[in-house]
This record gives C-alpha cells, structure tokens and sequence, in this order.
C-alpha cells in the first residue's frame, strides 16, 4: 500500500514534492530485500509493520521539516524504529517485555544493514517512551514517539487516537520548549 493512513496523500505521487523528497531520502531503507520482509507482519491489527513504519517516518519527515529539525536522519530512524522480524503475539526471541526489547531488536537489525548516526539510534531505541524507556535525547527522537503513538492511534481506530491526543499535545509542547 502506498497510501499513507490518515491522509489523501500518497507517497508515490509524482507530482507531491515532499512525497517525492521523502522516497528520496528513505528509499534505500523501504526497498531493502531485508526490511521488506517486514510485510510478512502484522502490527496494530491492520496494518503490517512495513506499512506503520512507513506511516511513523512519513510524520516524522513532515514535523520535522515543520519544526526545521534534522528530517532526513529522523525519518531514516523513524523508519528503522519497529525494525525487527518476528511475530510479537506468537514469538519473543529476547527476553523480557515486547515493549522494553523490541527497540533494541530493531536498532541491532538497523546496524547491520544500514548506517546508523547518533540521531537514528536515539529515534529507534527511545521510541517507547513514555510507555517503556527513557526520554530521548533528541528532539528527533521525540517527533518519533509522538508519530509512533499517532500512528497507532490511526491504525487501531479513532478512538484510541482521542486518548492519545493529550500525549501528543504534551510530546509537541516539549519540543516546541527544547527549542527555545
Ligand atoms: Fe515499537
Ligand atoms: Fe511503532
């Protein structure tokens, strides 16, 4: 699927210049044989987690550039941040709770195929926070746990979303101080 949830856009839209901006920057990531295995994968009940992933880089990129933060490095790390390849509700290769491993599943995955700076890393394995983790150090890191529970929200249904809002409010607001 090409269409990005929540919204009319798509990212294969040729006449769309962030859609376009955005495959050229993440492309190499979204079309690797190896993180294209993650469409074997359910996440959030609908969605497979090559497709919410690709849902969390594609707001991150956006808020990003809004905010004029470091939007290629963080949506390259928004898109690695579920990178890990098995099935949570079935499997659990490493011990310990999904919420506080499955980052450090994916940033391993990351570092093996891709390059991974210090902005990526902290957007991969803070992403659970506040859920599980520590606060990313970036204000990255933070547009992606904010994109990342969004995104959740709109996969799962609307209604999860509306519980969601007043974290993302919150998440935003830090932001928006980290940078005053
Ligand atoms: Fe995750
Ligand atoms: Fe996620």
């Amino acid at each position: 699927m090409t269409h990005i949830l929540g919204s009319k856009r798509d990212f294969l839209d040729y006449t769309d210049e962030d859609a376009q901006e955005f495959l050229k920057i993440t492309s190499d990531i979204s079309e690797h044989p190896e993180f294209q295995k993650l469409k074997n994968y359910t996440h959030h009940l609908h969605t497979t987690r090559w497709q919410h992933c690709m849902n969390v880089s594609w707001y991150t990129y956006l808020w990003c550039k809004k905010l004029s933060l470091n939007y290629t490095e963080a949506a390259r790390g928004a898109l690695l941040h579920d990178f890990f390849l098995y099935d949570y509700h079935t499997e659990q290769p490493i011990p310990g709770k999904h919420a506080d491993v499955h980052p450090l599943a994916a940033f391993t995955n990351a570092e093996k195929y891709f390059t991974v700076t210090d902005i990526m890393r902290d957007c991969i394995l803070n992403h659970m926070w506040p859920t599980a983790g520590i606060r990313p150090a970036t204000p990255e890191g933070l547009v992606v746990t904010a994109a990342d529970k969004y995104c959740a929200g709109i996969e799962v249904g609307s209604r999860s979303y509306e519980t969601l809002a007043p974290l993302l409010k919150q998440i935003i607001e830090m932001i928006e101080e980290g940078k005053n």
